[in-house]
């Protein structure tokens, strides 16, 4: 541990910036928000939603900025210092890092995958069955080769790749030059669907069923778990990837102002999605002759069932086909690339490995078990189980543990909030405090005990 080299740095904070947006901007954005949004009470989920972005968010991605900067370390070596027992949940947020990784990816294939099928509108005139029978069902004869021969194997092994040789190439070369070619493409992609969804028939409606408030909303408390819910997976809080990219951070880099660049970024371009995806839905129902709610759907419903279906029925469909797929492709390999990096950085500091070997190592493994588990037999019900448990309990419970211990056992909050750089430590008064030390354990554990509720009813 002595003679290592020097920890690599970012090239500068744009690049820090652009790389924490990158990891923040994925298929949560873009396929969760806002559908979620629209279930928990449309334009008045805003203030929720708000509410957990000031209280949560950004309090917990200065927590993770810091203690990644001060302690220069990923997740488990770097909360191994700042309170020892605390090393069981780096470690933990490691394996919930593998376990994203192998599904996470898998969708990455299938949107690669559907970028091509765009242009033959390869599902006919039958977008649930073509994706549930012919598509997945293809990958689906257990235990033999043709597994691996359609459709889903090589684009993960291509995903899987591109990822690695990403990471491979470093710090500053690899993940920093990538995401500032990732996030301006994502940009002008993204914004040129929205520029023509929002001139779409129907795209009134569909604006007007997604932003139409329901106050009433507000007294539900399972309106305020999922605002605090979209936070924490959309910000990629929780998880260590944020003490992952901080640790490569100078000692001199303002954080509280990167955090509300990142969250507002993130929230941005969350709310923008929305837009593109009610305005398109409200085209759908236009289509159909029926109302916007019988056409909402999110996830896998919505990505791979619902826009093939509009994409077939709208005129020149195969270009907005390509631009929404291809969306969800770039904004999730710079999410995928953080969650990885967590894995690589993990066991490049504990065994003092060299990057390429980690990367070839760790990556690697991680890639195999992801073609293996999710190309074959019963890959769709692995991810909704995976999907499931990382989201109703892997990150409330590292996030509550973590914070019960820091600043109440531990009572390291003070130190932390001392070791912010001076422009941003006004801002990390008592409020900062209050947030992590007490509204956050309280929604987190709230957050759990109303997922346990749900699971046993
Ligand atoms: N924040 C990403 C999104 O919105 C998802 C993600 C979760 C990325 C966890 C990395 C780690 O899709
Ligand atoms: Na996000």
């Amino acid at each position: 541990m002595t003679d290592q080299p020097p920890r690599e740095q970012w090239g500068t904070r744009l690049g820090f910036l652009l790389a924490a947006i990158g990891s923040a901007i994925g298929l949560g954005n873009i396929w969760r928000f806002p559908k979620v949004a629209f279930d928990n009470g449309g334009g008045s989920f805003l203030l929720p939603y708000l509410i957990a972005l000031l209280t949560a968010g950004i309090p917990l991605l200065i927590l993770e900025y810091t203690i990644g900067r001060k302690y220069r370390a990923s997740p488990p070596a770097a909360l191994r210092a700042l309170y020892r027992p605390t090393q069981a949940i780096g470690w933990w947020q490691v394996a919930i890092c593998f376990v994203i990784a192998t599904y996470y990816a898998v969708i990455l294939a299938w949107s690669l995958r559907y970028v091509g099928f765009s242009f033959t509108k390869a599902w006919g005139d039958d977008p649930n069955g073509y994706f549930f029978n012919d598509f997945l069902k293809a990958a689906e004869e257990p235990g033999t080769i043709s597994a691996f021969v359609p459709g889903v194997a090589w684009p993960l092994i291509l995903i899987w790749v591109v990822a690695l040789v990403i990471l491979g190439m470093g710090v500053r070369r690899g993940i920093e030059r990538a995401n500032k070619i990732f996030i301006p493409l994502l940009v002008v992609l993204f914004g040129v669907l929205v520029i023509r969804a929002v001139t779409l028939d129907g795209a009134t409606t569909g604006l007007n069923a997604l932003f139409q408030p329901d106050w009433g909303a507000l007294t539900n408390g399972s309106v305020w778990v999922a605002a605090y819910g979209q936070i924490f997976f959309s910000l990629s809080i929780g998880f260590g990837i944020m003490i992952t990219y901080a640790s490569y951070l100078n000692r001199r880099s303002d954080l509280t102002g990167s955090a509300m660049v990142a969250g507002f970024a993130n929230s941005s371009f969350e709310i923008l999605a929305g837009i593109g995806v009610f305005a398109t839905l409200g085209f759908m129902a236009a289509q159909a002759g029926v109302g916007v709610d019988d056409v909402v759907s999110g996830g896998v419903g919505l990505a791979f069932v619902a826009f093939p279906q509009i994409i077939s029925e709208m005129w020149f469909g195969q270009a907005f086909g390509v631009l929404f797929f291809g969306s969800l492709v770039i904004a999730g390999l710079s999410s995928l690339i953080s969650i990885v990096q967590v894995i690589v950085a993990a066991v490049e500091d504990r065994t003092g490995i060299s990057r390429t070997r980690a990367v070839l190592v760790v990556g690697g493994a991680t890639g195999v078990v992801s073609v293996a588990l999710f190309s074959t037999d019963g890959g769709l019900y692995f991810l909704d189980a995976a999907d499931h448990f990382i989201n109703q309990y892997g990150i409330a419970l590292a996030g509550l543990v973590l914070l019960v211990m820091v600043s109440w056992i531990a009572r390291k909050l003070p130190m932390l909030q001392g070791n912010a750089d001076a422009t941003s430590a006004i801002l990390l008064g008592r409020w900062w405090k209050l947030c992590l030390g007490v509204i956050t354990p309280v929604v987190l554990g709230w957050m759990m005990i109303d997922s346990l509720i749900n699971e046993f009813r």
